[in-house]
């Protein structure tokens, strides 16, 4: 089994790039299946999330290639099989978002019913009540849902919670379907602005995304095209918790500040500078951070993605910060991981109280998540001593290159290959 090996480290300095976002990539290239034709993706990050969603876009009938770094070429030669199958699924969750596109373009989807996962239980009812409303008849046997629809027909769409996976599915129902759909409490992610974009420059006539109001009017014929996928804000995030924990300065290029201000208010807040940079996204932090009260929230407030690397963070700041979970019930997993590096952490319900600790101190730990396996990473730049981090695959779901960019600003961190 591979492990990833860390000593403490830093100051931290120089260059890290920020790679395409995953929770854009993803959606993007399950949007390909609503139009036969060539797509070329660019920005698209090496990580082996892409590879599954790549196996599923065959599984239904399409190829995917990479011609070089960073590029995905996808064909869709229609008549694809509309399908996806429990393996994948269960492999990754987002598999799901195939649903739209596939009712858009076949009028069916089956699709597998995804497990719970570390987060806790999570539902897709808001999925399947919004495409309802634009037509969709559903039959669930045998682990599948099946999903149907003679003819979509827009509809008012208000969700009861601004789902990013809801919506994302009915906005790309919606874009083929007859008239206006106007989805209220829409999530307003820059990812889903993305795949507006993407969809836009398909042929779509989407209005509003990136707000909670977006509306759809439904067109007959889309085509394929060429994306550049937004760069990942909760990658950028994982930089600035490592420049918060071993101090220096680093330049995030490529990085959006405007997709992060909300991230850039917070870490400000613990005492780490930043600032628009022609690049990207600078920062800086030459003290031991302070301590401060923070509560996840649907964009733009603060990301439950971010979330592992601020109480990385908090871990080794200055006083005692509350931490409160809004999106997913029991997402502090890693937390018990984090203690055992001697970090001083409560947790009550949604709740995490943190005593900031001036260091922490290596230890063998677990990684159970993507976010949270590279929080431990970061965390593990303040810890006294070697902390050896196993199961790094699952950083590799969202990450390509966490290991190497740390290195080339100063960490030392290297992955032991079994
Ligand atoms: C996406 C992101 C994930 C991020 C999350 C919230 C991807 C691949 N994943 O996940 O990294 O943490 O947004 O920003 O883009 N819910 C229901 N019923 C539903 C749908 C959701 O109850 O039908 C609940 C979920 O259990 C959760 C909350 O709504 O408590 C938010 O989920 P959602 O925004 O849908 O997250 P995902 O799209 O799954």
């Amino acid at each position: 089994m591979d492990r990833i090996i860390v000593r403490q480290s830093g100051p931290l300095e120089g260059d890290v790039h920020i790679n395409g976002a995953k929770n854009s990539v993803l959606k993007l290239m399950a949007a390909s299946a609503l139009a036969p034709g060539d797509y070329l993706l660019h920005n698209v990050p090496a990580i082996t999330d892409v590879d599954v969603m790549a196996e599923l876009l065959r599984a239904m009938g399409m190829t995917v290639a990479s011609p070089g770094p960073g590029d995905l070429e996808i064909r869709n030669p229609g008549g694809l099989t509309p399908e996806a199958p429990y393996e994948l699924v269960e492999q990754m969750r987002a598999s799901i978002v195939v649903m739209g596109p596939l009712l858009a373009a076949y009028g069916e989807a089956r699709v597998a019913l995804p497990g719970g996962d570390d987060f806790g239980p999570r539902p897709i009812d808001m999925h399947l009540k919004a495409v309802e409303l634009l037509g969709v008849t559903f039959e669930s046997a045998h682990g599948y849902i099946h999903a149907r629809a003679d003819n979509l027909v827009g509809a008012r769409v208000l969700l009861e919670f601004p789902s990013v996976g809801a919506t994302e599915n009915v906005m790309m129902a919606a874009v083929r379907a007859k008239g206006q759909t106007v989805i209220e409490n829409a999530a307003r992610e820059p990812e889903i602005a993305d795949l507006a974009a993407f969809l836009n420059r398909m042929g779509a006539k989407i209005l509003g995304a990136g707000t909670s109001t977006i509306s759809i009017e439904g067109v007959d014929e889309l085509t394929s095209v060429e994306h550049t996928v937004v760069p990942d804000r909760i990658e950028a995030a994982t930089y600035l918790a490592a420049v918060g924990i071993a101090g220096g300065e680093l330049t995030l290029v490529g990085a959006r500040p405007d997709h992060m201000d909300m991230l850039c208010q917070k870490v400000g807040e613990m005492g780490v500078r930043t600032s628009t940079d022609p690049d990207g996204l600078w920062a800086m932090a030459n003290h031991r951070l302070r301590a401060v009260d923070l509560a996840t929230l649907p964009y733009p407030g603060v990301a439950t993605d971010y979330k592992p690397f601020l109480v990385a963070m908090l871990s080794v700041a200055d006083g005692v910060s509350i931490v409160t979970e809004n999106i997913f019930s029991g997402r502090f997993r890693y937390v018990d991981e984090l203690i055992r590096m001697g970090a001083d952490i409560r947790t009550e319900g949604h709740h995490a109280v943190i005593r900031g600790r001036a260091a922490l101190s290596g230890a063998p730990v677990r990684c159970h998540d993507i976010r949270a396996g590279a929080a431990l990473v970061v965390a593990a730049l303040a810890a006294e001593g070697e902390t050896e981090i196993r199961d790094p695959d699952h950083i590799d779901r969202g990450y390509s290159d966490l290991v190497e960019q740390l290195q080339a600003v100063g960490a030392d961190v290297t992955r032991v290959r079994d």
